[in-house]
C-alpha cells in the first residue's frame, strides 16, 4: 500500500476521487484539475457524457496509461480500506460476524443481530457513498407490505443507519454462493439448472417492475443461490439510489458491469427502462450456459461499445449441448433494441417455463441481425445453421420476422 500512502492529499485526507488521485499522484497540478473540471462541466451541460479522465485525456494532461494508473491506485485504496479494521464492532443491533466479500460499493459482512439472534449480511458503505431518501423509504417500517420488495426470489433488504458516519445496509443473509461461484465452478451451466435460475430471477424482476423499480445492475455477482437451490436477486434498485440516474460514478467508474449492460445504458440512457434488465438477464444467461463472460477481453469502455455494436458468438457454437429454445431465449433477451425484446416479465416467464418443459419459447421471434448474438438473433438464422437453408435475403424486416415465426413453428412442429 506504499503507493496509496504516498497518495495522500497535502491535508492528510485519502484521495478518493480521480481528480484528487491524479493530483496525489503529481500527474496534473490543482491548477489543471480545476480547469478540466471546469471543461467537464461545460462537455457534460452540452449533452456529453464525458469522464474526468476522458476531459483530462482530450485536454493532454493525462495519456490513457496514466488514467489506468489513477483508476487502478484508487481501487487499490479501496481493497485497503476494507480490510482495515473498522472503527465499530456493531453496527445498531447488527454486531459483526466475518466479512463476506468486496463490491463496487463497499464491503459485505456476516453479522449477527443480537435481539434475534439470527445471521444478517451488512454491506458497509464505501466512504462518500450514501443511499438517498427514497431507497431507505422503500424499507421503513410505515410502508404497506405490498409496497415493500419482498418476495421469495429478492434478497429482503432489512434497513439502513448510520453509525459513526458509516452507512450501512441490513440485508437477509443468503447462506450459499454466488451465481457467478456456480459458473466459475460448472464451467458451463447444465441448462435446466440455469434456466431455473434465470426463472427464479424473472420472477425477482417482475416484482420490482410492478412496484417501478429497475434494477441496473443484474449480474451473476448479484444472484445468490440458496443451499437449496433457490435464486435470489440482490442489491435492488440500490445502484440508483447510491449514483442517481447516471451510468457514472463521480470519479467517472461505470456503475454496474460493463460485460452485462444493455446497450442503451452503455449509451448513457438516464430514464430507467425495465427491458435493460431483461437484456442484462440475457447476458448472465449467456455466461451461465457458454461459460464466456460477454466481451470479457475487452476493456471496460470496449466491452460497452460492443454492447452497443457487436457481436457474442452464438452459444451453441461454444456449447452444442444446448436447445434451440434456451438459445431463442438469450437472443431475445439480448436484443440491441429495447422495443425488440421482450416486453414483459409474463412473457420471459413464460418462456422459460416453456423451455424448462421441452416445448417451443411462444414469445422469442426476433429478425435476423437483431441480436449481440450472432445468428442467434433471428429465428430464421437459427434455423438456417441447424437445416442448412439460407436466411432470406433482401425481404424487409418484416418479411424475415414472419419467415422467421414460421420457422420456429415449423422447428418445434417437430
Ligand atoms: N445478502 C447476502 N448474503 C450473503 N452474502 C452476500 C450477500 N450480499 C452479498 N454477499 C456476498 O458479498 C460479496 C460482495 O457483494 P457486493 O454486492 O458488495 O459486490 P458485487 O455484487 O460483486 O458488486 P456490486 O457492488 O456491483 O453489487 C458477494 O460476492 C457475495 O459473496
Ligand atoms: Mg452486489
Amino acid at each position: 500500500m506504499a503507493e496509496s500512502q504516498a497518495a495522500n492529499t497535502s491535508d492528510g485526507a485519502q484521495p478518493h476521487r480521480f481528480g484528487e488521485m491524479a493530483v496525489a499522484l503529481s500527474y496534473v497540478t490543482p491548477e489543471q484539475l480545476a480547469r478540466a473540471l471546469k471543461r467537464q462541466d461545460e462537455l457534460r451541460a452540452g449533452g456529453a457524457r464525458s469522464r474526468l479522465g476522458e476531459t483530462m485525456v482530450i485536454m493532454k494532461l493525462l495519456d490513457e496509461e496514466k488514467v489506468r494508473k489513477v483508476l487502478g491506485e484508487q481501487r487499490r485504496l479501496r481493497l485497503y480500506e476494507a480490510n482495515q479494521k473498522l472503527p465499530v464492532e456493531q453496527f445498531g443491533e447488527y454486531k459483526l460476524v466475518r466479512r463476506i466479500g468486496e463490491g463496487g460499493m463497499g464491503t459485505v459482512y456476516e453479522a449477527r443481530d443480537v435481539l434475534k439472534g439470527n445471521s444478517v449480511a451488512l454491506k458497509v458503505l464505501r466512504k462518500g457513498l450514501g443511499v438517498d431518501k427514497s431507497y431507505v423509504h422503500r424499507f421503513s417500517r410505515e410502508i404497506s407490505a405490498a409496497e415493500r420488495l419482498e418476495h421469495p426470489n429478492i434478497v429482503v433488504t432489512l434497513g439502513c443507519g448510520t453509525m459513526k458516519g458509516i452507512q450501512y445496509l441490513a440485508m437477509e443473509y443468503v447462506d450459499g454462493e454466488t451465481f457467478k461461484t456456480t459458473i466459475e465452478l460448472d464451467k458451463q451451466v447444465e441448462e435446466k439448472k440455469a434456466l431455473r435460475v434465470a426463472l427464479d430471477v424473472a420472477r425477482a424482476l417482475q416484482h420490482a417492475h410492478k412496484l417501478g423499480l429497475v434494477h441496473r445492475d443484474v449480474k451473476p455477482e448479484n444472484v445468490l443461490i440458496t443451499k437449496e437451490g433457490v435464486a435470489k436477486l440482490a442489491d435492488l434498485g440500490l445502484s440508483k439510489s447510491v449514483y442517481g440516474d447516471s451510468q457514472l460514478t463521480q470519479t467517472g467508474e461505470i456503475v454496474g458491469s460493463p460485460n452485462y449492460i444493455s446497450p442503451e445504458q452503455a449509451k448513457g440512457q438516464r430514464e430507467p427502462d425495465p427491458r435493460s434488465d431483461w437484456y442484462s438477464l440475457g447476458a448472465t444467461l449467456y455466461h451461465a450456459l457458454t461459460g464466456k463472460q460477454p466481451f470479457a477481453a475487452a476493456s471496460p469502455l470496449d466491452a460497452m461499445m460492443l454492447h452497443i455494436k457487436g457481436k457474442l458468438a452464438n452459444p451453441k457454437e461454444l456449447n452444442p449441448k444446448l436447445s434451440a429454445a434456451a438459445v431463442l431465449i438469450v437472443a431475445k433477451l439480448m436484443a440491441k433494441e429495447a422495443g425488440e425484446r421482450y416486453q414483459s416479465a409474463a412473457e420471459v416467464i413464460e418462456d422459460l417455463e416453456a423451455a424448462l418443459k421441452g416445448e417451443a419459447p411462444k414469445n422469442a421471434a426476433l429478425a435476423a441481425g437483431r441480436s449481440t448474438v450472432e445468428n442467434g438473433s433471428g429465428a430464421s438464422a437459427l434455423t438456417a445453421q441447424t437445416t442448412g437453408t439460407e436466411p432470406p435475403q433482401g425481404k424487409g424486416c418484416l418479411g424475415v420476422l414472419l419467415f422467421g415465426l414460421g420457422l420456429v413453428a415449423a422447428l418445434f412442429a417437430r
